[in-house]
C-alpha cells in the first residue's frame, strides 16, 4: 500500500510536468480523483482492507500525499490562468491611447452647398446636366460674347474685380460666361444648370456681399418658348419654396436675353412688413449671343435664366443677412 501510495504520487507528478493547458489539468486530476476510477480513490477503498494495526499509519500517508497532490495541483492551476490572462492581454489589448473622436467632431455640408445639390438634383429631374466653369473669365465671355460691347452701359451695373497687368481678364461677374462656352463646343438641343461663385466689388451689408452663388440655366432647342420657361420655373419655385410660395415674373432687361423677366418672391418675416424679393433674371437668349457663338439662330432658339442662390437660401431659411455664409460661425452652420 504504502509503495502504491509513492508510485502513485511519483507518477502524478511526472505528468504534472507534461501539462500546459487548464484543460489538461483537469484530465489528470480526474485520474488521479476521479470518483470511479482515480488512481487515489481506489487506494481508498482498499483501506477497509488494511490490517487494524498499520491502518493509523498508512490514513496518515495517504492522507499527506491527497494533501501534496491537491496542492500541486492548484499550484498548477494559478500558474496556468496567469499564462491565460497574460496571453488574452496580448492579443486581444485595447489601446487606451488612441484618439476619441466625440460626435460634434464631425464636419457637415455647408448651407450653401447643400442648396447647390438641391438645385441640382431639381433641375436634373428635368433633363437639365450640371456643368461648371471657371471663375477667372476672359473679358470676351464675361461681357462681349453675351452682347455687352466695352462701352455698353449694362457693364457698370457688375462693379467687375479686374486683374492687376491683366486688363483682358476679370473675375466673373455671373454664371452666364458658363452659357458661352457650352454653346461654342455643343451642338443643340443643349439643356443645362450652371452652378457657381461670381465676384463684384460691392459694398458690404446685409444684402451684398463681393463674391455670391449663381445658378445658371440654359435651354437651347428648335422650338423653345418663353412658356415654357416660365413652367420650368414655377415647378422650381414650387418644389423649393413650397406648393403656396408667392411669386410674380415682371419685366425687365438683360443685353443677352430679348424678351426679359425679373422673379421676386414674397418675402415675409415674422411680425414685420413683408415686400418683394428679387431672386433670378431670365428670357430668350438674344439671337446676337447665338450668331457669336456660331448657331444658328434662324433655326434655333433658347432661354436661359440666373439665380442668386443666396437669395434663395435666406428666403427658404429666413435668414436676414447675407454674410452669415461668408462668417463660418459655427452656432449658424450647426443649424443645417
Ligand atoms: N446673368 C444675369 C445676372 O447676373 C442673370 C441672368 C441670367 C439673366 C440669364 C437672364 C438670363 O444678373
Amino acid at each position: 500500500m504504502k509503495e502504491q501510495l509513492s508510485s502513485l504520487k511519483k507518477e502524478f507528478e511526472a505528468q504534472l510536468k507534461h501539462v500546459s493547458s487548464l484543460l489538461q489539468l483537469e484530465a489528470l486530476e480526474q485520474t488521479i480523483f476521479g470518483r470511479k476510477a482515480g488512481a487515489f480513490t481506489t487506494l481508498a477503498k482498499q483501506m477497509k482492507d488494511v490490517a487494524t494495526e498499520q491502518k493509523k499509519a498508512i490514513g496518515e500517508m495517504m492522507n499527506t500525499v491527497r494533501l501534496k497532490i491537491v496542492k500541486e495541483l492548484e499550484e498548477k492551476r494559478e500558474a496556468l490562468q496567469r499564462e491565460e490572462m497574460k496571453k488574452i492581454a496580448e492579443t486581444e489589448s485595447i489601446d487606451v491611447t488612441e484618439p476619441h473622436l466625440p460626435k460634434e467632431a464631425h464636419g457637415h455640408m455647408h448651407p450653401m452647398s447643400q442648396v447647390e445639390i438641391e438645385l441640382s438634383e431639381l433641375f436634373r429631374s428635368m433633363g437639365f446636366m450640371v456643368l461648371d466653369g471657371p471663375e477667372l473669365e476672359s473679358d470676351y465671355f464675361n461681357f462681349e460674347a453675351l452682347n455687352i460691347p466695352p462701352s455698353h452701359p449694362a457693364r457698370d451695373s457688375h462693379d467687375t474685380f479686374f486683374i492687376k497687368d491683366h486688363p483682358e481678364w476679370v473675375m466673373r461677374t455671373h454664371t452666364s460666361p458658363v452659357q458661352v462656352r457650352l454653346m461654342e463646343n455643343n451642338k443643340p438641343p443643349i439643356r443645362a444648370l450652371m452652378p457657381g461663385k461670381v465676384y463684384r466689388n460691392e459694398a458690404i451689408s446685409a444684402k451684398s456681399y463681393c463674391l455670391f452663388h449663381q445658378v445658371e440655366g440654359l435651354y437651347v432647342d428648335e422650338d423653345v418658348t418663353f412658356a415654357e420657361l416660365k413652367g420650368t420655373l414655377v415647378v422650381f419655385l414650387k418644389q423649393f419654396f413650397g406648393e403656396d410660395v408667392k411669386y410674380r415674373f415682371r419685366p425687365s432687361f438683360f443685353p443677352f436675353t430679348e424678351p426679359s423677366a425679373e422673379v421676386d418672391v414674397w418675402w415675409q418675416p415674422k411680425g414685420k412688413e413683408g415686400r418683394w424679393l428679387e431672386i433670378l433674371g431670365c428670357g430668350m437668349v438674344d439671337p446676337n449671343v447665338l450668331e457669336n457663338v456660331k448657331i444658328d439662330n434662324e433655326k434655333y432658339v433658347g432661354y436661359a435664366f440666373g439665380m442668386g442662390v443666396e437669395r434663395i437660401a435666406m428666403l427658404k431659411y429666413g435668414i436676414g443677412d447675407i454674410r452669415v455664409f461668408f462668417d463660418n460661425d459655427k452656432r449658424f452652420l450647426k443649424q443645417f
